[in-house]
Protein backbone atom coordinates (compact mmCIF):
# COMPACT_ATOMS: atom_id res chain seq x y z
CA UNK A 1 0.00 0.00 0.00
CA UNK A 2 1.20 3.88 -0.48
CA UNK A 3 0.62 5.09 3.05
CA UNK A 4 0.73 8.99 4.30
CA UNK A 5 1.63 9.24 7.91
CA UNK A 6 1.20 12.97 9.48
CA UNK A 7 3.60 13.67 12.17
CA UNK A 8 5.56 10.42 10.68
CA UNK A 9 9.14 12.05 11.86
CA UNK A 10 7.52 12.22 15.25
CA UNK A 11 7.69 9.73 18.29
CA UNK A 12 5.11 7.17 17.09
CA UNK A 13 4.97 8.37 13.40
CA UNK A 14 8.33 7.23 12.87
CA UNK A 15 7.46 3.92 14.61
CA UNK A 16 4.77 3.49 12.19
CA UNK A 17 6.48 4.55 9.05
CA UNK A 18 9.59 2.58 9.98
CA UNK A 19 7.41 -0.61 10.00
CA UNK A 20 5.54 0.45 7.11
CA UNK A 21 8.72 0.22 5.50
CA UNK A 22 10.28 -2.49 6.70
CA UNK A 23 7.14 -4.32 5.59
CA UNK A 24 7.35 -3.18 1.75
CA UNK A 25 5.09 -0.02 1.62
CA UNK A 26 5.66 2.87 0.08
CA UNK A 27 5.09 5.87 2.85
CA UNK A 28 4.92 9.45 2.68
CA UNK A 29 6.30 11.24 5.93
CA UNK A 30 4.32 14.30 6.25
CA UNK A 31 6.14 16.52 9.22
CA UNK A 32 7.09 19.80 9.28
CA UNK A 33 9.41 19.07 12.10
CA UNK A 34 8.81 21.71 14.88
CA UNK A 35 9.07 18.75 17.30
CA UNK A 36 9.83 15.69 14.54
CA UNK A 37 13.72 15.09 13.83
CA UNK A 38 15.23 13.52 10.68
CA UNK A 39 17.60 11.55 12.98
CA UNK A 40 14.26 9.53 13.80
CA UNK A 41 14.20 8.71 10.33
CA UNK A 42 17.81 8.08 9.92
CA UNK A 43 17.12 3.94 10.28
CA UNK A 44 14.58 3.60 7.53
CA UNK A 45 16.23 2.60 4.32
CA UNK A 46 15.92 5.01 1.70
CA UNK A 47 13.56 4.09 -1.41
CA UNK A 48 10.63 3.27 -0.34
CA UNK A 49 10.42 6.43 1.84
CA UNK A 50 9.85 9.91 0.80
CA UNK A 51 9.76 12.84 3.22
CA UNK A 52 7.84 16.14 2.96
CA UNK A 53 8.30 19.21 5.04
CA UNK A 54 5.09 20.79 5.29
CA UNK A 55 2.47 21.33 7.85
CA UNK A 56 -0.72 19.70 8.14
CA UNK A 57 -2.37 23.88 8.41
CA UNK A 58 -1.42 24.11 4.81
CA UNK A 59 -4.57 22.40 3.37
CA UNK A 60 -3.26 22.52 -0.23
CA UNK A 61 -0.01 20.56 0.00
CA UNK A 62 -1.37 18.07 2.33
CA UNK A 63 -4.38 17.43 -0.41
CA UNK A 64 -1.37 17.09 -3.25
CA UNK A 65 0.45 14.59 -1.15
CA UNK A 66 -2.37 12.26 -0.46
CA UNK A 67 -2.83 12.06 -4.16
CA UNK A 68 -2.92 8.05 -4.95
CA UNK A 69 -2.74 7.32 -1.27
CA UNK A 70 -4.38 4.78 0.33
CA UNK A 71 -4.61 5.27 4.00
CA UNK A 72 -3.30 8.24 6.34
CA UNK A 73 -2.36 7.39 9.57
CA UNK A 74 -2.83 11.03 10.82
CA UNK A 75 -0.69 11.25 14.08
CA UNK A 76 0.29 15.17 13.55
CA UNK A 77 -0.55 16.95 16.55
CA UNK A 78 0.69 19.67 19.15
CA UNK A 79 0.65 16.65 22.30
CA UNK A 80 0.94 18.83 25.54
CA UNK A 81 -1.55 19.13 27.28
CA UNK A 82 -0.50 22.10 29.62
CA UNK A 83 0.02 23.72 25.98
CA UNK A 84 -3.02 23.41 24.87
CA UNK A 85 -4.20 25.33 27.99
CA UNK A 86 -1.91 28.54 27.27
CA UNK A 87 -1.85 29.04 23.09
CA UNK A 88 -5.45 27.14 23.04
CA UNK A 89 -5.39 28.97 19.15
CA UNK A 90 -2.60 27.49 17.68
CA UNK A 91 -3.54 23.81 19.25
CA UNK A 92 -7.02 24.17 17.93
CA UNK A 93 -5.37 25.28 14.55
CA UNK A 94 -3.30 21.89 14.32
CA UNK A 95 -5.24 19.38 16.33
CA UNK A 96 -8.82 20.10 14.88
CA UNK A 97 -8.31 21.99 11.56
CA UNK A 98 -5.39 19.61 11.16
CA UNK A 99 -7.80 16.80 11.06
CA UNK A 100 -10.10 18.46 9.07
CA UNK A 101 -7.82 19.15 6.43
CA UNK A 102 -6.60 15.73 6.53
CA UNK A 103 -10.24 14.73 6.63
CA UNK A 104 -11.57 17.15 3.19
CA UNK A 105 -8.44 16.00 1.18
CA UNK A 106 -9.06 11.99 1.94
CA UNK A 107 -12.57 12.60 0.82
CA UNK A 108 -11.35 14.48 -2.36
CA UNK A 109 -8.45 11.96 -2.97
CA UNK A 110 -10.26 8.57 -2.42
CA UNK A 111 -8.32 7.43 0.35
CA UNK A 112 -9.19 4.12 1.36
CA UNK A 113 -9.05 5.07 5.43
CA UNK A 114 -7.64 7.50 7.97
CA UNK A 115 -6.39 6.12 11.03
CA UNK A 116 -6.24 9.01 13.41
CA UNK A 117 -4.42 9.01 16.81
CA UNK A 118 -6.85 10.27 19.41
CA UNK A 119 -6.34 10.36 23.17
CA UNK A 120 -7.40 9.08 26.42
CA UNK A 121 -7.40 12.85 27.35
CA UNK A 122 -11.35 12.90 25.93
CA UNK A 123 -11.77 10.80 29.14
CA UNK A 124 -11.34 13.80 31.63
CA UNK A 125 -11.14 13.54 35.11
CA UNK A 126 -13.98 11.21 35.66
CA UNK A 127 -12.76 8.88 38.31
CA UNK A 128 -14.12 6.01 36.83
CA UNK A 129 -11.61 3.06 36.08
CA UNK A 130 -10.94 0.96 33.55
CA UNK A 131 -12.05 3.58 30.85
CA UNK A 132 -14.42 2.33 28.22
CA UNK A 133 -15.48 3.69 25.20
CA UNK A 134 -19.19 3.84 25.74
CA UNK A 135 -18.50 5.97 29.15
CA UNK A 136 -19.63 9.43 28.10
CA UNK A 137 -16.76 11.89 27.21
CA UNK A 138 -15.77 14.86 29.18
CA UNK A 139 -12.93 16.68 28.43
CA UNK A 140 -11.04 18.87 30.76
CA UNK A 141 -8.73 20.85 28.31
CA UNK A 142 -8.77 22.32 24.99
CA UNK A 143 -6.05 19.51 24.06
CA UNK A 144 -9.10 16.96 25.10
CA UNK A 145 -11.56 19.12 23.44
CA UNK A 146 -9.46 19.11 20.03
CA UNK A 147 -8.86 15.77 19.68
CA UNK A 148 -12.42 14.69 20.63
CA UNK A 149 -14.21 16.98 17.78
CA UNK A 150 -11.38 15.43 15.91
CA UNK A 151 -12.85 12.22 15.96
CA UNK A 152 -17.04 13.15 16.22
CA UNK A 153 -16.10 14.87 12.09
CA UNK A 154 -14.35 11.54 11.19
CA UNK A 155 -17.46 9.64 12.29
CA UNK A 156 -19.93 12.39 11.17
CA UNK A 157 -17.88 12.17 7.40
CA UNK A 158 -17.88 7.96 7.54
CA UNK A 159 -21.76 8.62 8.08
CA UNK A 160 -22.54 11.40 5.60
CA UNK A 161 -20.04 10.51 2.80
CA UNK A 162 -18.59 6.85 3.35
CA UNK A 163 -15.06 8.33 4.22
CA UNK A 164 -13.13 4.98 6.32
CA UNK A 165 -11.65 6.09 9.89
CA UNK A 166 -10.53 4.39 13.03
CA UNK A 167 -9.70 6.74 16.28
CA UNK A 168 -7.37 4.84 18.42
CA UNK A 169 -7.42 7.04 21.50
CA UNK A 170 -3.82 6.15 22.96
CA UNK A 171 -3.02 5.84 26.72
CA UNK A 172 0.62 6.67 28.22
CA UNK A 173 2.30 5.85 25.20
CA UNK A 174 6.38 5.22 25.69
CA UNK A 175 9.60 3.99 24.05
CA UNK A 176 12.62 5.11 22.13
CA UNK A 177 12.64 8.30 20.48
CA UNK A 178 10.00 9.95 22.79
CA UNK A 179 11.92 13.54 23.53
CA UNK A 180 12.90 13.26 26.87
CA UNK A 181 13.89 17.51 26.90
CA UNK A 182 10.60 19.20 27.39
CA UNK A 183 9.07 19.90 30.11
CA UNK A 184 5.81 18.16 28.47
CA UNK A 185 7.70 15.26 27.99
CA UNK A 186 5.64 11.75 29.02
CA UNK A 187 7.55 10.58 32.48
CA UNK A 188 9.42 7.30 31.49
CA UNK A 189 11.59 9.27 29.00
CA UNK A 190 12.33 11.47 31.79
CA UNK A 191 12.73 9.16 34.50
CA UNK A 192 15.20 7.12 31.78
CA UNK A 193 17.21 9.96 31.06
CA UNK A 194 17.46 11.14 34.38
CA UNK A 195 19.01 7.76 35.60
CA UNK A 196 21.01 7.51 32.61
CA UNK A 197 22.85 10.62 34.04
CA UNK A 198 22.75 9.41 37.31
CA UNK A 199 19.77 12.31 38.34
CA UNK A 200 17.25 11.50 40.85
CA UNK A 201 13.71 11.96 39.09
CA UNK A 202 11.43 13.77 40.90
CA UNK A 203 8.37 12.65 41.13
CA UNK A 204 5.09 15.11 41.78
CA UNK A 205 3.35 14.10 44.47
CA UNK A 206 3.76 10.61 46.27
CA UNK A 207 4.26 8.08 43.66
CA UNK A 208 1.12 6.49 44.00
CA UNK A 209 -0.79 7.76 40.62
CA UNK A 210 -0.69 5.17 38.20
CA UNK A 211 -1.14 5.00 34.39
CA UNK A 212 -1.63 2.84 31.72
CA UNK A 213 1.59 3.14 29.57
CA UNK A 214 1.72 0.84 26.15
CA UNK A 215 5.08 0.41 24.52
CA UNK A 216 5.41 2.09 21.27
CA UNK A 217 5.20 -1.03 19.67
CA UNK A 218 2.18 -2.17 20.32
CA UNK A 219 0.77 0.99 19.65
CA UNK A 220 2.45 0.34 15.87
CA UNK A 221 0.33 -2.94 16.09
CA UNK A 222 -2.85 -1.47 16.87
CA UNK A 223 -2.31 1.84 14.30
CA UNK A 224 -1.57 -1.78 11.00
CA UNK A 225 -4.72 -3.82 12.47
CA UNK A 226 -6.61 -0.58 12.17
CA UNK A 227 -5.81 0.18 8.82
CA UNK A 228 -6.44 -3.41 7.75
CA UNK A 229 -9.01 -5.02 9.79
CA UNK A 230 -12.39 -4.70 7.41
CA UNK A 231 -15.50 -3.62 8.55
CA UNK A 232 -14.20 -1.58 11.64
CA UNK A 233 -14.28 1.98 9.89
CA UNK A 234 -16.46 4.36 12.03
CA UNK A 235 -15.23 2.59 15.50
CA UNK A 236 -13.09 4.01 18.29
CA UNK A 237 -10.48 2.11 20.37
CA UNK A 238 -8.54 2.57 23.24
CA UNK A 239 -4.81 1.39 22.98
CA UNK A 240 -3.19 0.70 26.16
CA UNK A 241 -1.95 -1.65 27.73
CA UNK A 242 -4.78 -2.65 30.08
CA UNK A 243 -2.80 -2.68 33.02
CA UNK A 244 -1.83 -0.17 35.23
CA UNK A 245 1.49 0.84 36.90
CA UNK A 246 1.82 3.53 39.95
CA UNK A 247 5.31 5.80 39.70
CA UNK A 248 7.21 4.12 42.56
CA UNK A 249 6.14 1.23 40.54
CA UNK A 250 7.73 2.24 37.75
CA UNK A 251 11.07 3.65 39.35
CA UNK A 252 11.02 0.12 41.08
CA UNK A 253 11.41 -1.61 37.65
CA UNK A 254 13.94 0.92 36.30
CA UNK A 255 15.95 0.75 39.04
CA UNK A 256 16.18 -3.37 38.50
CA UNK A 257 16.75 -2.83 34.48
CA UNK A 258 20.16 -0.56 35.63
CA UNK A 259 21.09 -2.25 38.09
CA UNK A 260 21.15 0.13 41.09
CA UNK A 261 18.54 1.64 43.45
CA UNK A 262 16.72 4.94 42.78
CA UNK A 263 15.77 7.13 44.75
CA UNK A 264 13.57 9.83 43.52
CA UNK A 265 12.94 13.44 44.94
CA UNK A 266 9.41 14.07 46.01
CA UNK A 267 7.84 17.51 44.92
CA UNK A 268 4.01 19.42 44.79
CA UNK A 269 1.54 17.65 43.11
CA UNK A 270 1.29 18.57 39.41
CA UNK A 271 -1.93 20.66 38.94
CA UNK A 272 -4.40 19.41 36.86
CA UNK A 273 -3.33 15.36 37.46
CA UNK A 274 -5.61 12.88 37.13
CA UNK A 275 -4.78 10.38 40.19
CA UNK A 276 -5.08 6.59 37.90
CA UNK A 277 -5.97 5.87 34.60
CA UNK A 278 -6.80 2.66 33.22
CA UNK A 279 -7.75 1.39 29.37
CA UNK A 280 -10.24 -1.11 28.78
CA UNK A 281 -9.11 -3.06 26.13
CA UNK A 282 -11.53 -5.57 25.79
CA UNK A 283 -13.06 -4.12 22.43
CA UNK A 284 -9.59 -3.73 20.26
CA UNK A 285 -8.97 -6.96 21.68
CA UNK A 286 -12.18 -8.37 19.96
CA UNK A 287 -12.96 -6.61 16.85
CA UNK A 288 -9.20 -5.89 15.92
CA UNK A 289 -7.51 -9.08 17.35
CA UNK A 290 -5.07 -6.63 19.30
CA UNK A 291 -3.09 -7.78 21.97
CA UNK A 292 -0.40 -5.89 23.98
CA UNK A 293 2.95 -8.04 23.37
CA UNK A 294 5.69 -5.90 25.86
CA UNK A 295 5.34 -5.72 29.19
CA UNK A 296 6.38 -2.27 31.33
CA UNK A 297 9.68 -3.65 32.49
CA UNK A 298 10.32 -4.98 29.13
CA UNK A 299 9.52 -1.77 27.26
CA UNK A 300 12.33 0.09 30.08
CA UNK A 301 14.64 -2.52 28.90
CA UNK A 302 14.69 -2.01 25.93
CA UNK A 303 14.56 1.80 25.98
CA UNK A 304 17.62 1.43 27.73
CA UNK A 305 19.12 -0.26 25.66
CA UNK A 306 18.39 1.87 23.10
CA UNK A 307 19.66 5.47 24.60
C1 LIG B 1 -0.80 11.64 29.29
C2 LIG B 1 -0.35 12.05 27.90
C3 LIG B 1 -1.20 13.15 27.38
C4 LIG B 1 -2.65 12.71 27.44
C5 LIG B 1 -3.03 12.30 28.84
C6 LIG B 1 -4.43 11.76 28.84
C7 LIG B 1 2.00 11.56 27.70
C8 LIG B 1 3.38 12.13 27.65
N1 LIG B 1 1.02 12.46 27.94
O1 LIG B 1 -0.56 12.66 30.22
O2 LIG B 1 -0.87 13.46 26.05
O3 LIG B 1 -3.48 13.73 27.02
O4 LIG B 1 -2.16 11.29 29.28
O5 LIG B 1 -4.85 11.38 30.11
O6 LIG B 1 1.79 10.38 27.51
N2 LIG B 1 5.37 13.03 36.49
C9 LIG B 1 6.31 13.07 37.50
N3 LIG B 1 7.55 13.57 37.22
C10 LIG B 1 7.90 14.02 35.98
C11 LIG B 1 6.93 13.99 34.94
C12 LIG B 1 5.67 13.49 35.23
O7 LIG B 1 6.03 12.67 38.62
O8 LIG B 1 9.04 14.46 35.80
C13 LIG B 1 4.04 12.47 36.80
C14 LIG B 1 2.88 13.37 36.45
O9 LIG B 1 2.63 14.28 37.48
C15 LIG B 1 1.76 12.35 36.26
C16 LIG B 1 2.49 11.12 35.70
O10 LIG B 1 3.86 11.31 35.99
O11 LIG B 1 1.17 12.02 37.48
C17 LIG B 1 2.33 10.93 34.22
O12 LIG B 1 2.63 12.16 33.59
P1 LIG B 1 2.85 12.30 32.01
O13 LIG B 1 3.83 11.30 31.54
O14 LIG B 1 3.11 13.74 31.74
O15 LIG B 1 1.48 11.84 31.38
P2 LIG B 1 -0.06 12.26 31.69
O16 LIG B 1 -0.15 13.46 32.52
O17 LIG B 1 -0.73 11.03 32.16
Amino acid sequence: MIALVTGGAGFIGSHIAEHLVAAGHRVRVFDNFSAGKRANLSGIAGGQLEVIEADVRDAPRLEYHMAGCDVVFHQAAVVSVPYSVEHPQETHDVNLQGTMNVLFAAKRQGVKRIVFAGSAAVYGEDPELPKRETMRESPISPYGVEKLASELYLRTYEKLHGVESVTLRYFNVFGPRQDPRSPYSGVISILVDRALRNEAPTLFGDGNQSRDFVFVRDVVQANLLAATVPGVSGRVYNVGGGRRTTLNELVAMLGRVVGRTITPHHGPPRAGDIRDSLADIGRARTELGYEPRVTVEEGLAELVAHV
